[in-house]
């Protein structure tokens, strides 16, 4: 499974901030919403943070530039890489790994907060995978440390069981990227086909790739934490907080 992944996110890197219509001001806001929950929760800061599932930076870059020592891992050795050079072209410091969150190279209690944003856990199919990703969360976080995580909210998702999104269309120096996807239910998991369509000698050039998510509902991801020795579960949903998706709070 995780080759199959990381060979997705490998082959998205370069091109993941088309699937933004402004990947700069999606850097911004994302890091105006975890700067604040990050402040709020564990006082001003700045603090040592670490993104586990970084991507390309879209929560890292906007966090490091908010003064926070923010250090990246992810499984794409890609993404992680990009997201290193789209920091420094930024004139920001992020070092980052290649690391799956399942076995994170970092010694215990290094970070007062552990981010794994836009639905980067459902990428771990079932529980055990799951509650092991978060016990090796919970391993590297300080005593009191803050859990942040963001995923698409399942439990609607699951009733609805949509087969594609809508189109989202990026403007480059070529013209526009549009991505879309199509999603293959089975049971809780869904396989994903990712389109980008892309200008090419006057008509478009198609960009496919198939990853793999289980729909983990709030309930479950709920029994994930405590298993994995959370506590002060804190699910805040769009409608109180504005952000495009759920997000959970959680403190070792
Ligand atoms: C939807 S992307 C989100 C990336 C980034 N947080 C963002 O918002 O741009 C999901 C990310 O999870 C990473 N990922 C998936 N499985 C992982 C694992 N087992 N360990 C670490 N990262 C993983 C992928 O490589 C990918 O970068």
């Amino acid at each position: 499974m995780t080759d199959s992944t990381r060979g997705f996110y490998d082959d998205l890197a370069p091109g993941y901030h088309l699937i933004f219509p402004d990947w700069d001001a999606s850097i911004a806001r994302q890091a105006e919403f975890f700067d604040r929950l990050v402040r709020d929760r564990l006082g001003p800061g700045p603090r040592r943070v670490l993104d586990c599932s970084c991507g390309i930076g879209t929560q890292a870059i906007g966090l490091a530039r908010r003064g926070h020592r923010v250090v990246g891992s992810d499984l794409s050795p890609v993404a992680a890489a990009r997201a290193s050079a789209e920091a420094a072209a930024r004139g920001l410091a992020l070092p980052t790994v290649a690391a799956d969150m399942r076995r994170l190279p970092f010694a215990a209690s290094t970070f007062d907060a552990v981010v794994c944003a836009d639905n980067s856990l459902p990428h771990l199919l079932d529980a055990a995978d799951v509650v092991t990703a978060l016990r090796d969360m919970r391993r590297v976080l300080r005593d009191d440390g803050l859990l942040l995580l963001t995923l698409r909210d399942y439990d609607e998702l699951r009733g609805a069981r949509p087969a594609s999104t809508p189109p989202q269309v990026s403007q480059t120096p070529d013209g526009r990227v549009i991505t879309f996807q199509l999603w293959h239910w089975r049971g809780e998991h869904y396989d994903l086909e990712h389109f980008q369509l892309v200008p090419s000698d006057g008509g478009w050039a198609v960009r496919q790739r198939r990853t793999t998510y289980w729909a983990l509902s709030r309930g479950q991801l709920t029994v994930c934490l405590a298993d994995a020795g959370f506590g002060d579960v804190d699910w805040l949903g769009p409608e109180s907080t504005g952000f495009y998706q759920p997000v959970v709070l959680a403190r070792r």
